[in-house]
C-alpha cells in the first residue's frame, strides 16, 4: 500500500477548490482515475476547504479520498487565538496531520519539541501524525517521542532544496532510498515517504524506494493530479 498525499498549502480559495473536486470527480465518474485498494490518497487542505472537501469526498461515496490538515495547534482546545487544536476538527473526516513541514520549521521556528506536542495532539483525537524530516533532524526529531510511539507515525522524508518552490533540486531516487533506510530504522519501521518536487514524470520511481510521496505543486491543478496518479497506480 502507497501513500499519495497531497499538500496544498496556502492555495485556493473555495471558488477554485470547488472546481478541483468538481474536475476530480468528473474524471472519477469517466474512470480516468483508478479506484485501487494499494493507492491511500489525502488530499492535506487548507481549514477553509475541509468543509467543501469532507462533501466532496463523501459525495465520490468511496474510501479513496482521505483529509489531512497541514498544522495543528499543540495545545488542547481553549483560550489560544488563532490556533486551530485537533479537538476542534471533531466531526469533520479529518484522518491525518502533516506535521513540522520544513516551511513551518523555517518560517514559524517550529521546534522538534513542538512538533512532537502537536503529534501527541493530534493521536489524542485519533488523528495519524505524518512528521516532515530531513536528514539534518530526523534523530533528534525520534528522540522527542517514546520509544513505543515511533512506529505509531507516519514519517516523511522531504529535503528542503528539493521542495519545487525552494529550489527543486530533484535528487536521485536510489540516494532517497538509502535515506529512507536509514529514516525507518531510527523510526522502528514505520512507513516513510518521499516529498519534493514529485510529478507525473517521477512518482514511480520514487514510489518504488518509499512507501508514498507528498505531493505539493503538481496537486495543484486537477488535471496535473490526476496524471500523477494515473502513473502511480
Ligand atoms: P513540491 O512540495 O511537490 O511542490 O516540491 C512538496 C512539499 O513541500 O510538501
Amino acid at each position: 500500500m502507497k501513500y499519495i498525499i497531497a499538500n496544498w498549502k496556502a492555495n485556493h480559495n473555495i471558488v477554485s477548490a470547488q472546481n478541483w473536486f468538481d474536475q476530480f470527480s468528473q474524471a472519477v465518474r469517466q474512470g480516468r482515475v483508478l479506484n485501487t485498494d494499494d493507492l491511500v490518497v489525502i488530499l492535506a487542505l487548507p481549514y477553509h476547504l475541509l468543509v467543501p472537501g469532507a462533501v466532496f469526498a463523501e459525495k465520490l461515496n468511496s474510501r479513496y479520498i482521505h483529509l489531512a490538515v497541514q498544522n495543528l495547534s499543540q495545545t488542547e482546545a481553549g483560550a489560544f487565538t488563532g490556533e486551530i487544536a485537533a479537538e476542534n476538527l471533531k466531526h469533520l473526516p479529518v484522518a491525518v496531520a502533516l506535521l513540522g513541514h520544513s516551511e513551518r520549521r523555517r518560517l514559524y521556528k517550529e521546534t522538534n519539541q513542538d512538533v512532537a506536542q502537536k503529534a501527541v495532539q493530534a493521536s489524542l483525537q485519533g488523528i495519524q501524525p505524518v512528521v516532515c524530516v530531513d536528514e539534518s533532524i530526523y534523530q533528534q526529531q525520534a528522540q522527542q517521542f517514546n520509544q513505543q510511539d515511533l512506529n505509531q507515525l507516519i514519517v516523511a522524508y522531504e529535503p528542503p532544496s528539493a521542495i519545487s518552490t525552494s529550489g527543486g533540486q530533484i535528487p536521485d531516487a536510489a540516494q532517497v532510498g538509502q535515506v529512507i533506510q536509514q529514516i525507518k530504522q531510527t523510526y522502528q519501521g514505520s512507513p516513510v515517504l518521499y516529498g519534493g518536487s514529485v510529478k507525473a514524470a517521477n512518482v514511480r520511481d520514487f514510489l518504488a524506494v518509499a512507501d508514498g510521496v507528498l505531493v505539493g505543486g503538481a496537486s495543484l491543478e486537477a488535471e496535473k493530479f490526476i496524471r500523477l496518479l494515473q502513473q502511480a497506480g
